[in-house]
């Protein structure tokens, strides 16, 4: 499973990549703001940061302008992703920019029959939102398991990036449904690594070690 994380901050971004796991970075419309810094500036930083895909989303609702802001973004860095929203006209701008080999995340999807609107467009990602599913009453764990069906039925290439992640149990869900990637915030990432038996046993061995007297080296 890919490990993607949900977030423009640049340091947050660095901080995760040291780790040597992760694999990819969306961004949205919402995340850029709240970075505050000018939007292909700071994709380009992260570009430069992780080499796996950048997602950055066009905010067009037209085929034609979609298109014109796709071209700006994807010049930006060869591992830009272009996002756009599952919409006929986004859907439309997936299908063009696939077809020249420019890699597409299509986002905003609430439905198993949109995920298959987006494979057969050529998404290269397909971005299912659990947490905003859950919020409604839906099961968005359903959502992903409906998805990995029909893609298998298929062999569409589409990778499964469950999106709108809000805590491990998401994760754990995910992956266990056999999603290709996940993306989350930084705070839901760093949670996977915590358990206080772990830390517990480390302050076991390390109060043991000490009696020993020993030094390694
Ligand atoms: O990047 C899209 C998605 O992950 C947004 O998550 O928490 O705003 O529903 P959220």
């Amino acid at each position: 499973m890919k490990f993607f994380v949900d977030t423009a901050d640049t340091k947050e971004i660095a901080d995760l990549a040291e780790t040597g796991l992760l694999d990819g970075v969306t961004t949205n419309p919402s995340l850029i703001h709240k970075a505050g810094r000018d939007f292909v500036e700071v994709v380009k930083e992260i570009c430069g940061i992780v080499p796996g895909p950048v997602s950055a989303e066009v905010v067009a609702l037209d085929h034609k302008e979609m298109m014109r802001e796709a071209e700006i973004l994807r010049k930006v860095a060869d591992n830009v992703c272009i996002k756009v929203p599952l919409t006929i006209d986004g859907l439309k701008t997936c299908k063009a920019l696939s077809s020249e080999g420019t890699m597409v995340n299509v986002t905003l999807c609430f439905s198993a029959n949109q995920a298959l609107l987006a494979a057969k467009a050529g998404a290269s990602f397909i971005s299912p939102f659990v947490g905003r599913h859950d919020d409604i009453g839906f099961d968005g764990m359903a959502l992903i398991a409906d998805i990995r069906l029909i893609y298998d039925n298929y062999d569409f290439g589409t990778e499964i990036l469950v999106a709108s992640v809000r805590h491990p149990i998401h994760i754990l869900e995910a992956a266990k449904i056999g999603a290709d990637v996940m993306t989350a915030p930084p705070s839901v990432i760093k949670m996977l690594f915590n358990h206080p038996l772990t830390d517990k046993g480390i302050q076991g061995f390390l109060a043991d070690w000490a009696k020993s007297g020993q030094t390694i080296g």
